[in-house]
């Protein structure tokens, strides 16, 4: 039995977790800073970091305490290093080989996009990881800061085969929602809004997806963009509302119609890339896959030869379970970092994955 403590500080959350062998989540414990960033719209890393400052001791002795054990029970300590804020990332970094060096615990940094899709597979056994029927795998990863595909074949061969020219589907969200003084996060507020809408009722561009008939470039097929979503709503309301401002049902209705392109961009390209590809299996995780309109349309789309992983929603946005389960695999391979384990604000080029 191998138990990893995981801690996650690449945004806005302070996490840690505790996790037995990959999948047994014994402690889970995320600490938000939604209140403190709301005033200003979006994450000010500078604050960010201050909050995980004063917040991760704590958080890390809760996580200790929900699952039982004490740091001497603990086999190894894993901490997101890439890609995120770096202000942020620094201080779980930091924590994290405070915490290997005084209690001589083997040091596992940690891949914050691979994390999210492990959380995929937190709750349902990782025996599905080791099953080359589950291959090749693509798992579509929405969040504030991202917005990919990443095919994973059987021999653990990784492939980002789409990314965002621009913001992530998450940043688009929540910068509508800020525009709309809907407040933050954007996502959750505006699918909730979206429910009194019709999505139907304004056309919002789909970028890169061929819906005006314009040809898309093979080197984006797979890829997005949603700039101009923004700048599209941005207009919108300046055509529409008195001084900017949208109220009433002309605001459902706009909101509704902007989650719709956003989804809508989403599915096509995933599915598009589900076929090419020949994927056995799909993901869906990151905060944006909270989102039920997302996450049962592409289910609804989605072939059924191919099997379907949502990442459930407590794993979709950031903590560090995900983190602390992956890192299971670094483990048993006795893939351990030293001292020098940098953090780095960028994802960096993928091309094989822990879990295979
Ligand atoms: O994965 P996450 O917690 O942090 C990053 O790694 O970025 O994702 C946060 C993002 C935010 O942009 C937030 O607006 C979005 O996830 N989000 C949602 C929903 N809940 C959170 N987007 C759409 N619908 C939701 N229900
Ligand atoms: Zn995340």
């Amino acid at each position: 039995m191998t138990a990893i403590l995981g801690i996650e500080t690449s945004c806005d959350e302070t996490a840690a977790a505790i996790v037995i062998d990959g999948c047994n989540v014994k402690s889970n414990i995320v600490s938000s800073q939604i209140a403190q960033h709301a005033p200003y719209g979006g994450v000010v890393p500078e604050l960010a970091a201050r909050e995980h400052l004063s917040a991760i001791s704590h958080v890390v002795r809760e996580a200790l305490n929900t699952a039982g054990l004490s740091l001497k029970e603990i086999d190894a300590v894993s901490v997101t290093h890439l890609p995120g804020l770096l202000p942020a990332l620094l201080v779980g970094l930091n924590f994290a080989k405070g915490l290997s060096v005084s209690h001589e615990l083997p040091l596992i940094g940690i891949n914050h996009f691979a994390a999210h899709i492990y959380g995929s597979f937190l709750d349902i056994g990782t025996t599905i990881l080791q099953n080359d029927d589950t291959y090749p795998l693509l798992a579509l990863v929405v969040s504030g800061g991202h917005t990919g595909l990443l095919l994973i074949s059987a021999d653990g061969k990784t492939e980002l085969v789409g990314t965002t020219l621009d913001d992530a589907s998450g940043e688009a969200l929540d910068k509508a929602a800020k525009l709309l003084d809907l407040g933050y996060p954007g996502g959750p507020v505006i699918e909730k809004t979206a429910l009194q809408g019709n999505p139907d009722a304004f056309s919002f561009p789909r970028s890169m997806t061929g819906a005006t008939g314009k040809k898309v470039a093979e080197e984006n097929r797979f890829n997005f963009s949603f700039s101009g979503v923004k700048t599209s709503l941005l207009y919108h309301c300046k055509n529409h509302g008195s001084e900017g401002k949208l109220s009433g049902k002309l605001l459902f209705n706009t909101v509704a119609s902007y989650q719709e392109a956003i989804i809508d961009v989403l599915c096509r390209k995933t599915l598009d890339a589900v076929t090419h590809f020949n994927a056995a299996s799909l993901v869906l995780c990151g905060g944006v896959a909270c989102n039920t309109v997302l996450r049962t349309r592409l289910e609804e789309l989605l072939p059924s030869t191919v099997q379907y992983f949502p990442a459930p929603r407590k794993y979709c946005t950031d903590n560090a379970a995900m983190v602390a389960g992956l890192a299971w695999h670094a483990f048993k391979k006795r893939q351990f970092n030293d001292l020098g384990l940098d953090a780095v604000s960028r994802l960096p080029k993928m091309t094989t994955i822990l879990f295979r």
